[in-house]
């Protein structure tokens, strides 16, 4: 073949091969509810989580995304002050949309103690935070809370989003002889931290660059399955309640109020941070589809909740399902279990990451 011509064919192989890959890399978008931003790049760093290790493990590369397993400090991973794991979730969305960038918390873990020490072992600068999202009312989710500011509480408050009234209902938990009290969210106390409440129960926009899915809709096999109980009336206001809710004394916990937290990330596709899937993941995963009218789904990261109430079986039938939506990474946090870790390593290879406290997940295309 004459050199003029193979190098025309190389061009057209290039631009074929180029046009492919941006195919492949701009999911497909229909209406969706809400309209969605879309971000270049998206960092998720690990705060509070149960799981902690040492400096062994290598930073990855991986296709759209870059794992970083060192905390980000220029110190020697090994110090004397340790990073600390407890059942409890918190995590720390960064993105960024040309030259803008946005921080937001979802979720501030189980104790004061672990998230004020986890935040100064990782050095971040809570006072840069643009909003905060808390998933639900459960303790292993916002007991944290005054540590977000510590002593130093800004003179303007962050905004806390939240999906329902039930956030502050005292909870009491299923699971235990004689069931435990876990006590309320007292949203006077959250006020003292620095925290600006907001029941948002529909979609919402959070500081510009993430969205809340709203109310989860049961639209796959899964169903609420929640190991407490929730008062209304104590510590939450019952008449704000739905109304087959207002008049008991103790119900179960349906998880009506909780939220998911999205982003969009620009030739990706979703990142779905479910923080407990109290709803069901794969009822977060589709809820997400919907509001965004995105179909392909980069990462779904968090708890998935497929321990107790829950069987293996279910388990198992999650990861049968999430097969079908095709996440290119599944990050399974808190109280997933062990059943479904197993069960997606074997029959989605490769997709699952196992993530520590303080691990940084960059999305970009
Ligand atoms: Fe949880």
């Amino acid at each position: 073949m004459p050199t003029k011509l193979m190098a025309s064919r190389r061009v057209f192989l290039q631009s074929a091969l180029a046009a492919a890959i941006a195919t492949r890399l701009t999911p497909a978008r229909a209406a969706g509810l809400l309209a969605v931003p879309e971000v270049d790049s998206l960092t998720v760093q690990v705060l509070v989580d149960a799981a902690t290790f040492g400096p062994f493990l290598a930073d990855e590369n991986l296709p759209g995304l870059r794992l970083e397993r060192s905390s980000g400090k220029p110190e020697p991973r090994m110090s004397r002050h340790a990073l600390m794991g407890e059942f409890g979730l918190s995590l720390l969305a960064r993105s960024k949309r040309g030259a803008e960038t946005r921080s937001v918390m979802v979720d501030f873990g189980y104790s004061p103690e672990v998230l004020a020490n986890n935040l100064t072992q990782l050095g971040i600068d809570t006072q840069q935070l643009d909003a905060a999202v808390l998933s639900h009312g459960h303790l292993d989710h916002y007991g944290g809370f005054a540590a977000v500011f510590g002593a130093n509480v800004p003179a303007k408050h962050l905004p806390l989003y939240v999906g329902g009234e039930e956030t502050f209902c005292e909870r009491v938990a299923f699971i235990g002889s004689p069931p435990p009290v876990m006590g309320a969210l007292d949203r006077q106390e959250l006020a003292r931290a620095g925290l600006d409440t907001t029941i948002a129960p529909a979609p919402k926009v959070i500081a510009d660059h993430a969205f809340t899915t709203g109310r989860i809709p049961l639209e796959t096999f899964e169903r609420p399955a929640i190991p407490t109980q929730m008062r209304p009336g104590v510590g939450c206001d019952a008449a704000a309640l739905a109304p087959a809710k207002q008049h008991e004394t103790q119900l179960a916990d349906d998880g009506e109020h909780e939220l998911a937290t999205c982003y969009a990330v620009k030739g990706l596709g979703l990142v779905v941070l479910a923080s407990c899937s109290h709803r069901g993941v794969l009822n977060s995963i589709k809820r997400a589809q919907a509001i965004s009218g995105i179909q392909k789904v980069h990462a779904v990261m968090g708890g998935f909740h497929l321990v107790r109430p829950r069987t293996d079986e279910e388990a198992r039938r999650t990861v049968a399902e999430l097969v079908k939506i095709n996440p290119t990474y599944v990050v399974p946090m808190h109280c997933t279990g062990e059943v479904f870790i197993a069960e997606a390593q074997r029959l989605m290879p490769g997709k699952v990451l196992r993530p520590y406290v303080g691990n940084r997940f960059t999305f970009a295309a």
